[in-house]
């Protein structure tokens, strides 16, 4: 039998599971995703090299503190690593790693779903067709917003930002961008650059936000800047829930200074502002930018490969350095 070297914290696509039995010996997590304590208690039982855990396991600094000597990696299984307190594992040596690129189409394909599901009410046309319709409407009823030919305006214009920005572009929508620079012009694809999120807000009829979590982005988009939006704007959020305020949101969309928003993400997950819920103009989905099959494949092959990097005494691909000028810059 093969020592197990790697401890899967959460259920995986079939293939990915082979592998890592294979490949680590992996012990697996029995019922769902495991939190850090059961995260620490299984270690204390039996140390391994490795752990492959994904976004819904905060490692924060003093879990990591807890971790065995015997902890070379977390692997995470998302592009996002704010649940984990990189600098902390720094400290101790162990290597932080994620899965990027192998998502950014699954996550970019779902965001233009927010898109459209937000601006043309597919919330409540859909709650129409289930009530069993019988009510033909008039030619002034139910009437969306338009997407194709108005500005989007993206905050984040990483690889996620970008390849939303490919997708507007069939939709004939003209690309506006922020982000801490500019970028080359052949990656700017004609898109529009703004030197900050406040110059940029009032050119967005669409505002969609791209941008990793962490201290820099929380609350981002607070009352003060979805004031900055144009009348009757529409917010899409597929990154984190904390780059919104909330309850702003929840303000702007009730006055009707916001005609939608489309989001995928929340504050709280998975119990989430009910009040979004109830919002006829908010079109939600449960934290699934990655979820289909073969990106949830990639990614978690993509994992696989970092541990085998990191227990063959590589530098793994995707090891990633703490945010800069974050709190885990300054370390735990
Ligand atoms: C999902 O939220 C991810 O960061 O991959």
């Amino acid at each position: 039998m093969t020592v197990s070297r790697l401890l899967v914290t959460c259920p995986l696509p079939d293939a990915v599971i082979d592998r890592a039995v294979k490949e680590f010996g992996a012990t697996l997590s029995q019922d769902g995703t495991m939190g850090a304590q059961d995260v620490l208690s299984r270690l204390a039982e039996y140390p391994v090299e490795a752990v492959l855990l994904s976004s819904r396991t905060k490692m924060d600094a003093a879990a990591i503190a807890a971790l065995p000597p015997a902890v070379k990696i977390l692997a995470t299984c998302s592009v996002g690593y704010d649940h984990v307190d990189v600098a902390a594992a720094a400290l101790r040596g162990i290597a932080v790693t994620n899965t990027p690129e192998v998502l950014t189409d699954a996550t970019a394909d779902l965001t233009m779903m927010l898109i459209l599901c937000a601006c043309r009410r597919a919330a409540e046309y859909y709650a129409i067709m289930q009530a069993g319709w019988r009510h033909r409407h008039q030619l002034n009823e139910m009437l969306g917003v338009q997407v194709s030919g108005k500005t989007l305006g993206i905050f984040g214009m990483g690889r996620i930002g970008r390849a939303v920005a490919q997708r507007a572009r069939g939709f004939a929508m003209k690309v506006v961008y922020t982000d801490v620079r500019r970028l080359p012009v052949e990656l700017e694809q004609g898109a529009v650059y703004y030197p900050s999120l406040y110059a940029m807000l009032p050119h967005c009829d669409i505002l969609t936000l791209h941008a990793p979590g962490g201290s820099l982005t929380d609350n981002v988009l607070d009352a003060k800047a979805i004031a900055q939006l144009p009348k009757g704007a529409v917010v899409v959020n597929a990154a984190r829930g904390q780059l919104i305020d909330e309850e702003a949101l929840i303000e702007a969309l009730g006055s009707g200074h916001l005609a939608a928003a489309g989001l995928d993400v929340y504050r709280r997950e998975p119990d989430f502002d009910l009040r979004l819920r109830d919002l006829k103009n908010v079109f939600l989905t449960p934290h699934m930018g990655s979820a289909t099959q073969e990106t949830r494949n990639a990614m978690g092959m993509r994992a696989l490969d970092n541990v085998a990097a990191a227990l063959g005494s590589r530098r793994p691909i995707d090891q990633v350095a703490p945010m800069a000028g974050s709190s885990q810059a300054a370390g735990p």
